[in-house]
């Protein structure tokens, strides 16, 4: 989907972020430095292949746990979870 010159608003932990109609999801956190998960060990993950195939993009969007963010197009409204800001009772 081409990225057009009109903008959506979305919420990203609980922050309204504007962002351009038909935008992926996984450059939109990753602009805003989000952890987008934690590994088994604790450490922060981000995104490495943007292709679907490594998980490391997971999210929450609009309550749904383990989303790809990569293989997500933005949506007016979504609601969108990472584990920035989170303590470690919160996961
Ligand atoms: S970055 Fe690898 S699945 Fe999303």
């Amino acid at each position: 989907m081409a990225v057009s010159n009109r903008t959506l608003r979305i919420t990203v932990d609980g922050e309204p972020v504007t962002v351009p109609d038909g935008a992926n999801l996984a450059p939109v956190l990753l602009e805003r430095g989000a952890v987008f998960r934690r590994s088994v060990t604790d450490l922060p993950r981000q995104p490495l292949c943007a292709m679907g195939t490594c998980f490391e993009c997971r999210v929450t969007v609009d309550g749904m746990p383990n989303v790809r963010a990569c293989r997500i197009v933005c949506r007016a409204d979504m609601v969108v979870e990472t584990e920035t800001g989170r303590t470690a009772d919160q996961r």
